[in-house]
């Protein structure tokens, strides 16, 4: 791989305590291109401007995958946190983009030689981490809706503080009764931009109502509770922990895996079945709803507080954060910090 260092550092003029969400960037960035077939020309360089035609085909049609995930400061080196899972999904986004696969492997050591060479870039404080968003785009030049043949994998890095402004308070939520975010057979599963740039409208009305974020009911009957901004959601009821199945149409959170997998691993019923939200509201006025939570990359572990739905609202656990919610943010931070031992082989350390 080629390696060109930047001669001019960002470093120093970067202030790492008051980093918010994917506002500044590390010095370098990754770049490999698809021509005749294959993955070609993988290099690093200083992080800068690309050039590109205004007839790009992905500016015009979307045609875009992207990952998000993140390393941590530990004692013991830069902890990526189950890399080969966002490699994993980002190959599943592909097949639906129709954009051609790259190895994984591939992925983690350009990923591990980006870091080795940023790693002062990875925030030391707790609570901060690095971002790392990995991204192909469609790269031929026309007009015509078809599939590009040329692309260009880039991954770029940002060190990052909290993603919601609350931090691990809980927050907000609206059902959104005028929009959805993706029908079966559609392209909610995949982490492409159609899915983000649909969720602006709903969050920005959401937001003026002064709720956080958007909780998405499915397409067809606007029954069942979807997602969240960002975020997979689950719900402790009676002692059971309940978050709707992956069927299509919201996205196989790696943090949503993490959770299920911890959460039996502690000993409790964790079911994945479709909830109907007038249930969540029954169940909240027969005091069964205990607590709820969105979990992310970004977000980590979000408490939610309350929930509006059809001028009803539902105040969970009193508004305040639930105790299996601040018990897995700390399991999570805790291994993603390296802190906690890590019984499962997430961390990837480099
Ligand atoms: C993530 O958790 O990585 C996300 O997908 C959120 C991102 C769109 C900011």
């Amino acid at each position: 791989m080629e390696i060109t260092k930047t001669n001019h550092s960002r470093l120093h003029e970067t202030d790492f305590d008051s980093l918010g969400f994917g506002e500044v960037f590390s010095d370098h960035m990754f770049s490999m291109d698809y021509k005749n077939g294959e993955w070609v020309s993988p290099q690093i360089i200083p992080f800068g401007k690309i050039e590109i035609l205004p007839s790009l085909c992905s500016l015009h049609y979307g045609q875009v995958v992207f990952e998000g995930l993140k390393a941590f400061y530990t004692k013991n080196g830069i902890n990526v946190f189950r890399p080969e899972k966002y490699f994993e999904r980002l190959n599943k986004s592909c097949q639906r983009l129709c954009i051609p696969e790259i190895d994984p492997d591939l992925c983690i050591n350009a990923l591990r030689e980006l870091l080795e060479l940023d790693r002062d870039w990875v925030p030391r404080k707790k609570g901060y981490s690095l971002y790392i968003r990995p991204f192909i785009f469609a790269a031929d030049n026309f007009l015509g809706v078809k599939i590009s043949q040329t692309y260009r994998f880039m991954i770029i890095t940002s060190p990052v503080g909290a993603y919601y402004k609350e931090g691990i308070n809980p927050i907000r939520l609206v059902t959104a009764s005028e929009y959805v975010r993706a029908v079966k057979g559609g392209l909610g599963a995949a982490k492409t931009p159609a899915n983000y740039a649909s969720s602006l409208l709903p969050a920005e009305e959401a937001k003026k109502k002064g709720f956080t974020q958007v909780l998405w009911l499915d397409g067809l009957e606007r029954k069942y509770i979807e997602e969240s901004g960002a975020m997979n959601v689950f719900f402790r009821m009676d002692d059971e922990l309940i978050t709707p199945p992956l069927g299509g149409t919201i996205l196989n959170g790696v943090t949503r895996n993490t959770v299920i997998h911890l959460v039996k691993y502690w000993g409790m019923n964790v079911k994945e079945h479709r909830i109907p939200i007038d249930e969540l509201v029954s169940a909240s006025e027969e005091g069964r709803l205990k607590e709820a939570f969105g979990a992310g990359t970004a977000a980590v572990i979000s408490p939610i507080g309350e929930i509006q739905h059809n001028g009803a609202l539902i105040t969970i656990n009193g508004g305040k954060i639930g105790y299996l919610s601040q018990k897995l943010y700390n399991e999570i931070t805790g291994i993603q910090y390296g802190e906690k031992a890590d019984k499962f082989g997430w961390c990837y350390l480099i």
